[in-house]
């Protein structure tokens, strides 16, 4: 039987040599298989005399355990060695930094709009909106605007075209966020018209308003943020308190000076554009236009149905693109719409 010790240290070698679980099958094949040396061994034992058949028979067991013992150790160990390699090669290293989740930001002049609303929020003014598509009546007419008056011509305005191709009567896209006070005054006379004593009209309307206007510092789309103030007793003196204060407070510094210069809206009157110049920094000195504003037009505030002998108000108009480049140092307009996230991605 040395011929079985042989099979068995062969097969023992034989395993040994394999690190694929799949060779290590076919190379069983060879030991243990249909007509594997071992197998045949077995098969030849029908020829061997009775007494001679019982002791072969247990060595020739004894060898098949030998090469199934070591059949099974080989499996084992590749079974661990392929999982240990798995292990080391997803392995996790709790201490390099995480992937941070790309995250979406707001907008810089989103950011100006919230900040505007927040701080005027404070002092007891409420956000109001309107449509971008606007009426004629409200976009001009109830603010004071006639007829002929150059904003109203095709060069500045978008008018909007009908299905029949012609230009649709009455509908334009806002030039600016005025008609909110129109619409508010309206509604609010509606509600309140009837009291004896009505309510104040405190509020602030952030949107965007169309152009026909298109260079480094005007785009055919922008934004504004309207204000108005009406009750009783409402004076240029509260006008100037709440804009000084306001500037202060958006540009977190005392540090610059507010002028109202004298100017002429068809809806106000008097009317006065608002100029603010920064004491350091590198715009040291400039005069700034920032906005327009006046007292509210006794005519605007009679068609709102609001009477003028009673209440008084005071109006602003701010360019909060203009706030957002001044508060950030950002020089080109258009940067805010062109969508660069190279841009963008600075003020998240
Ligand atoms: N609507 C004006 C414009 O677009 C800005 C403006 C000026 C608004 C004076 C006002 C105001 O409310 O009182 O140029």
């Amino acid at each position: 039987m040395d011929n079985l010790d042989q099979i068995v240290s062969e097969a023992q070698s034989a395993f040994a040599a394999i690190s694929d679980p799949d060779a290590l099958e076919q190379v069983k094949a060879r030991f243990l298989g249909k007509s594997g040396q071992i197998t045949e061994l077995l098969k030849g034992l029908g020829k061997l005399p009775p007494e001679e058949k019982k002791t072969a028979g247990a060595t020739i067991n004894r060898a098949k355990e030998a090469v199934e013992i070591a059949l099974n150790a080989r499996r084992d160990a590749i079974r661990k060695a392929t999982l240990e390699a798995r292990l080391a090669e997803e392995a996790l290293d709790v201490t390099l930094p995480g992937r941070a989740e790309a995250r979406g930001g707001l907008h810089p002049v989103t950011r100006t709009l919230e900040r505007i609303e927040s701080l005027f929020h404070s002092i007891g003014f409420e956000v109001a909106d309107g449509p971008e598509i606007e009426t004629d009546f409200h976009n001009f007419t109830a603010l004071n605007t006639p007829e002929d008056h150059p904003a109203r011509s095709m060069h500045d305005t978008f008018y909007l075209q009908g299905s029949d191709g012609k230009v649709a009567d009455g509908v334009l896209l806002r030039t600016h966020t005025s008609p909110i006070q129109a619409r508010y005054m309206q509604a609010h006379v509606a509600r309140y018209g009837q009291l004896e004593k009505m309510p104040e009209i405190r509020i602030i309307a952030p949107g965007r308003v169309y152009r026909v206007d298109s260079d480094a510092t005007h785009s055919p789309m922008f934004h504004q943020v309207e204000g108005l103030w009406v009750g009783e007793g409402v004076s240029f003196a509260d006008l100037k308190g709440v804009i000084a204060d306001f500037l202060r407070s958006f540009f977190e510094s005392d540090d610059l000076k507010v002028r109202f210069r004298p100017s002429f809206f068809p809806f106000t009157e008097p009317s006065a554009e608002i100029d603010v110049a920064f004491m350091s920094g590198p715009l040291e000195g400039r005069w700034l236009e920032i906005a327009g504003c006046g007292m509210v037009h006794p005519d605007v505030l009679r068609i709102a149905g609001i009477d003028p002998e009673k209440y008084t108000g005071f109006a602003f108009g701010f360019g909060p693109d203009r706030l957002t480049m001044l508060r950030y140092g950002v020089n080109d307009l258009r940067l805010f719409f062109e969508g660069d996230l190279r841009f963008l991605r600075q003020f998240v």
